[in-house]
């Protein structure tokens, strides 16, 4: 059959994001801007970036031509990396009482905490974490993120652990977005397992991961690796499981203590997530290995912790990926741009340093090499904003919306 072709454009300004590296710091220098562009679209895949003018000249006759009427701006769309959005319920009252004093024993204590959603999310019915997870896909999409990861882990038991993440796939078949599922059994020890750690985790990794290959539920493997989750330890043998099954391995490492990083060097993950705690070894061990550093700023807002030392990251040469962290306790926000722009002050990073982190190096972070830039031959992902300048989109830290959305090809959102 043939395939669909459309022209788009004129564009004020467009970023390809080609040729910049997936590793260190970079400068607003590096980036490509290709002024009065176009995008010529095959299919779901970008046939050619150039000037608009010139594709109109070369394109096939009767192809479909979007043409733009105000000064606009396209760059790859976004690309979250680390979320937990197929969860019930909510934890307004742990926020409200963290705020106001409480410690983080107290709040456990008064039935909040991780096990609050766990016992929110056992209580879902299968369509209901369907519909809870659309919902917020659909959130991420009208902010331009069109590939969003989402973790399970409020479940917690085989079943439980089964249902969110079947509840994962059904919503990435009816999202617009490409949901990219995450296994999470490992984020804090059961009630029932209390004492017997290594027991939970030999349950999950005999009766669960050969169900997720079974049924295809997901390639990766996480784990909470923290004094009041799971030690480093507890954990090597489970990634040793996963990786001899072909998981890829991601880590929710050093947030509180510098507790992970070694572990996912160790195991060549394919990130290491959240970095709070990093102290300059680790930093060193992440910088020399090919270990993407996620940056989780909404995580540090939502508890009223440091941010990650993301400067430091990539002036030792690391690659950074920055992430909503989207969950019901540390991370409610759920606005990628707005708390990518907030790292960016404190931290000081540059707009191509945060632009790349949520783009290329964030699609790295998930194993994907057909996303994150606009370059022929990718997925034609990209955003669209009402703007004439590509520095507009962290100075107005996270105000300025996308105008529209295109996912492989096709406009998801206006
Ligand atoms: O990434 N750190 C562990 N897990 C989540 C928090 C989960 C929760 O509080 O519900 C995180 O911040
Ligand atoms: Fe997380």
């Amino acid at each position: 059959m043939k395939q669909k072709e459309i022209l788009i454009g004129p564009f004020k300004q467009l970023l390809t994001m080609r040729n910049l590296p997936d590793k260190g710091a970079l400068l607003d220098s590096q980036l490509e801007i290709v002024e009065h562009a176009g995008i010529w679209i095959r299919g779901n895949k970008i046939k050619e970036i150039a000037k608009f003018d010139d594709l109109t000249l070369v394109i096939p006759k009767n192809i479909q031509v979007h043409k733009l009427k105000k000064d606009c701006l396209a760059l790859p769309s976004y690309i979250d990396c680390h979320t937990h959005i197929a969860f019930g319920g909510d934890r307004a009252n742990d926020f409200a009482m963290r705020n106001g004093g409480s410690s983080y024993l107290e709040i456990a204590e008064s039935g909040g905490g991780i096990w609050n959603t766990v016992m929110h999310t056992r209580n879902c019915h299968l369509q209901h974490l369907v519909d809870a997870t659309m919902a917020r896909s659909s959130e991420l999409i009208k902010q331009g993120v069109t590939t969003v990861e989402v973790k399970s882990g409020y479940g917690l038991s085989v079943e439980e652990e089964l249902k969110t993440l079947r509840a994962i796939a059904l919503a990435n078949k009816q999202s617009k977005a490409d949901l990219i599922a995450t296994c999470l059994a490992a984020h804090m020890l059961p009630k029932d397992y209390i004492g017997k750690a290594e027991d939970y985790l030999v349950d999950i990794v005999e009766r669960l991961f050969p169900l997720l290959i079974a049924e295809g539920l997901t390639n990766r493997i996480d784990a909470f690796v923290e004094r009041s989750a799971f030690t480093a330890q507890q954990i090597r043998p489970y990634f040793t499981e996963a990786q001899n099954m072909g998981f890829d391995i991601t880590v929710h490492a050093d947030q509180f203590s510098p507790s992970g990083s070694q572990i996912a060097v160790d195991f060549n993950a394919v990130s290491a997530d959240h970095l709070e705690a990093s102290t300059d070894r680790e930093i060193a061990l992440l910088a020399k290995s090919n270990v993407v550093a996620v940056a989780l700023p909404a995580a540090s807002l939502g508890l009223g912790c440091a941010f990650a030392p993301a400067r430091k990251l990539l002036d030792a040469g690391a690659s950074l990926a920055i992430a909503t962290d989207w969950n019901p306790g540390s991370a409610p926000m759920g606005q990628l741009i707005a708390s990518a722009s907030f790292l960016a002050t404190m931290q000081k990073l540059t707009n191509a340093e945060v632009l790349a982190a949520v783009t290329f190096r964030a699609a790295k972070a998930l194993n994907l090499s057909d996303r994150g830039r606009l370059v022929p031959g990718l997925l034609a992902d990209f955003v669209i904003y009402e703007a004439d300048n590509y520095q507009h989109i962290t100075y107005r830290q996270g105000a300025l919306q996308p105008t529209a959305v295109w996912k492989n090809g096709e406009e998801v959102f206006n």
